[in-house]
């Protein structure tokens, strides 16, 4: 059998080598002014290392003010280019795509880090260096119960964010990146406009489906202007927001569909997070294994575009079924690629008939061979060090 996960898949003009993505997450690992550092480079560079296709960064934010923490990697700044530089080339060097997320978490950012709380920051935080600022969303009202109620954005300061994310999307392409990822799920900025459950306005960007899509389809028009035509861009979607009067799968095809017509290329198919701190919240039982596959699969037939299926995949077994099965194209894994940053290299062993480390760097995989000859073998010229064992007849595993 020949793996489809394995395979390539083109998007535009850029080749993914293989279906295996790292999902975009935040590390709250930035400098204050949203540079990332040598810890970014070693952490995204290992995934490259272990055969996944695609790697993508975490949320870079486009404005300072829409940092969730104060330790939120930034693109706002043209002093960000240069580390992130660094990062896409070492990706790529390593037969990976360099990939990037931009993004806004507007009513969500001005909060603690998840293993702080995830509350809103306080004059408590304000004592221990990290005061709270003016957050920014499409209406007055708190994300989440007890959070700060957001600066509603003016139509003039909606247009400068727009200009934002293209300004965001220029300085990606300088850095190297080949694949660009907007965040508009989870209850960020641009969900915001998007879901009749925090869209209160009447004005352009309010009141019916179309003025709620507005700022979403300015935004990747503005991104088509700065960002090259042979690169591709995708969108994360909360495709549904799972709560009464919230987005249904149908709104997110129609927004899919209008996407595409602005030269979005796929749809990373997420969902949740409208109400509470976090996409889990909107969960009413915990997550099962590709619970949001089926997300994945509608938008891939209703909208006609390639999908990119996400949450809670964990085997190569699982991820070869759902690309076979047609429901994605391509299969983001968040915390199992944190649990096993060579999740790549062990699907190729594992999907690849042999059973062999081949594809593994050789600089690992031909000690591993070795390794896997001793315990399979007790005559020392299969496994002892040297020539002999470099030349030695490679085997089907047990
Ligand atoms: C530590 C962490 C940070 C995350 N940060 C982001 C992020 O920056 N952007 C985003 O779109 N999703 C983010 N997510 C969501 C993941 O990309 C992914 O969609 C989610 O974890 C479900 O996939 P999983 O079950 O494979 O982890 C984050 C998740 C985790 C665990």
């Amino acid at each position: 059998m020949t793996s489809k996960l394995l395979s390539p898949f083109k998007l535009r003009e850029v080749e993914l080598p293989n279906r295996i993505v790292v999902s975009p997450m935040q590390m709250y690992m930035a400098k204050e002014n949203g540079e990332c550092t040598d810890w970014h480079l070693v952490h995204l560079g290992k995934f490259a290392v272990g055969n996944f296709g695609t790697v993508f960064t975490e949320v870079l934010c486009v404005e300072a003010r829409g940092r969730s923490t104060y330790s939120d990697a930034g693109i706002w700044s043209d002093e960000h280019i240069p580390m992130l530089k660094k990062i896409a080339n070492f990706i790529r060097s390593n037969g990976s795509v360099p990939a990037v997320q931009i993004g806004h978490c507007g009513p969500k950012s001005s909060r603690q880090r998840p293993y702080d709380g995830l509350q809103p920051l306080s004059s408590k935080d304000a004592n221990k260096g990290e005061p709270p600022w003016e957050i920014v969303s499409c209406s007055a009202e708190p994300a989440a119960p007890g959070y700060a109620a957001p600066h509603a954005l003016t139509e003039s300061e909606v247009g400068e964010v727009v200009l934002a994310f293209g300004q965001a999307a220029r300085r990606c392409n300088l850095a190297g990146f080949e694949v660009l990822d907007v965040h508009a799920a989870h209850g960020y900025l641009i969900h915001s406009f998007l879901s009749p459950i925090s869209n209160n306005r009447h004005d352009l960007y309010g009141g019916n489906k179309t003025n709620r899509m507005r700022f979403a389809l300015e935004i990747a028009e503005a991104l088509r202007r700065n960002w090259p035509d042979e690169k591709p861009i995708l969108f994360r979607l909360s495709c549904i927001d799972r709560f009464e009067g919230g987005l249904e799968i149908g709104d997110t095809i129609e927004l899919s569909r209008e996407l595409k017509k602005r030269g979005v290329d796929a749809i990373d198919c997420s969902s949740g997070g409208i109400k509470g701190p976090n996409s889990l919240f909107s969960l009413a039982e915990p997550p099962t294994p590709g619970y949001q596959v089926p997300l994945a699969a509608a938008i891939r037939d209703g909208a006609e575009m390639p999908t990119m299926a996400v949450g809670m995949i964990m085997t190569p077994a699982h991820a070869e079924e759902i690309i076979s099965d047609g429901s994605a194209d391509l299969i983001a894994l968040g915390r199992e690629a944190l649990f096993n940053p060579h999740w790549g290299l062990h699907a190729a062993k594992l999907l690849n008939e042999g059973q062999t480390f081949d594809d593994w760097p050789p600089n690992m995989g031909w000690w591993l061979e070795v390794r896997q000859r001793m315990l399979s073998s007790t005559d020392p010229k299969d496994w002892r060090i040297g020539p002999a064992a470099a030349n030695a007849p490679k085997r089907a595993q047990p």
